[in-house]
């Protein structure tokens, strides 16, 4: 089994507490020791054309089965889950059902505990002919039936900055649309578009505050632009607590001229809202970078462009 190995150059902060892994999720999964309080997977929705990474033939594929992909990975991530954990999983239309049906499988029916109803976008997709489909779900499982919430949420995620309490007692929960989210990472990167398709930070707080306390950590299997890792951070910083968390992204080559790598991008976002949140909340806590031992360093983490000061 290939080792992990730290990249020194890119870890940050003191009390390095959180983690990124780059490599191959199901690889990585397999040499994590700790247990998570809530595990996030945001994996390629399988939407017909996209390529998933063949373990076996160690290349991109368009051949790999979704559906066993997604199991043998859930089936790992259910063995690292508090006993009062939760798994979070974003999807939209496509795979919704195969979803329940793998969750239902592992968790038991049981331990489902709902689904969150996120609206993504607010105008209509130009590709669809008659039917924009604008929302996205989180289904939520718990490893055993939770047995209490702090507060009455409700489903619905509102695309607004407020908070919305409702007259029957329940709260929408927050979170902006992805084209804010694409905005708001692309400016970390002097307005150069780095990334497409990332959740929105409050998105994320929304939903993790649900369920998290002081001292818990949070696992991220496709961590992607690494919005996991700053919405941690923020709810660290605006609750006095610290919240930890995991990221695994797998490396990956990115055709754009800052970002070689989709890995890096993971990396480099987290490191720049670490710089900003670790200004208004001195007691954060850094992360250290590893790397799986058979890929290159240099060629991740490769000059990221002449105008971006790293
Ligand atoms: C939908 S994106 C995640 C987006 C992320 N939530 C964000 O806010 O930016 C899924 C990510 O998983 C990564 N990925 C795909 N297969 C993987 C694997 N086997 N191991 C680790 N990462 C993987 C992809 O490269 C992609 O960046």
């Amino acid at each position: 089994m290939d080792k992990l190995v730290e990249v020194s150059n890119e870890s940050i902060g003191r009390n390095r507490r959180n983690s990124i892994y780059i490599g191959e999720n199901s690889q990585i999964l397999s040499q994590l020791q700790q247990n998570y309080k809530i595990i996030y997977i945001d994996a390629p929705y399988n939407t017909g054309d996209e390529v998933f990474f063949d373990q076996e033939k160690n290349s991109w594929s368009h051949q790999v089965d979704w559906t066993e992909m997604i199991y043998s990975r859930v089936k790992q991530c259910y063995n690292l889950l508090d006993d009062n954990g939760v798994i979070l999983f974003s999807i939209d239309d496509h795979e919704l059902v195969s979803v329940r049906k793998i969750l239902d499988n592992i968790f038991g029916k049981v331990n489902y505990l709902t689904t969150f109803v996120w609206r993504r976008r607010n105008f209509s997709d130009a590709h669809e002919d008659y039917i924009s489909c604008d929302h996205e779900y989180i289904v939520c499982y718990s490893k055993s039936k939770l047995k209490y919430l702090q507060k009455k949420i409700s489903t619905w995620i509102n695309c607004e900055d407020t908070l919305n309490y409702r007259e029957d007692g329940f709260t929408d929960l927050i979170g902006s649309n992805q084209a804010s989210a694409r905005n708001h990472i692309n400016k970390l990167f002097n307005n150069q578009v780095v990334t497409n398709y990332p959740k929105p930070v409050n998105l994320l707080t929304s939903l993790f505050s649900i369920f998290v306390e002081d001292g818990d950590r949070i696992l991220d299997i496709f961590a992607g632009s690494g919005t996991t890792g700053e919405a941690c951070m923020e709810i660290s910083s605006q609750n006095n607590i610290s919240v930890n968390f995991t990221l695994i992204q797998i490396s990956k080559p990115k055709n754009n001229k800052l970002i070689h790598d989709v890995a890096n991008l993971t990396v480099q976002r987290n490191k720049q809202a670490y710089k900003s949140i670790s200004k208004k909340y001195a007691k954060l806590d850094g992360f250290s970078v590893y790397l799986i031992s058979s890929l290159r360093e240099e060629n991740i983490f490769r000059n990221i462009g002449e105008n971006y000061e790293k």
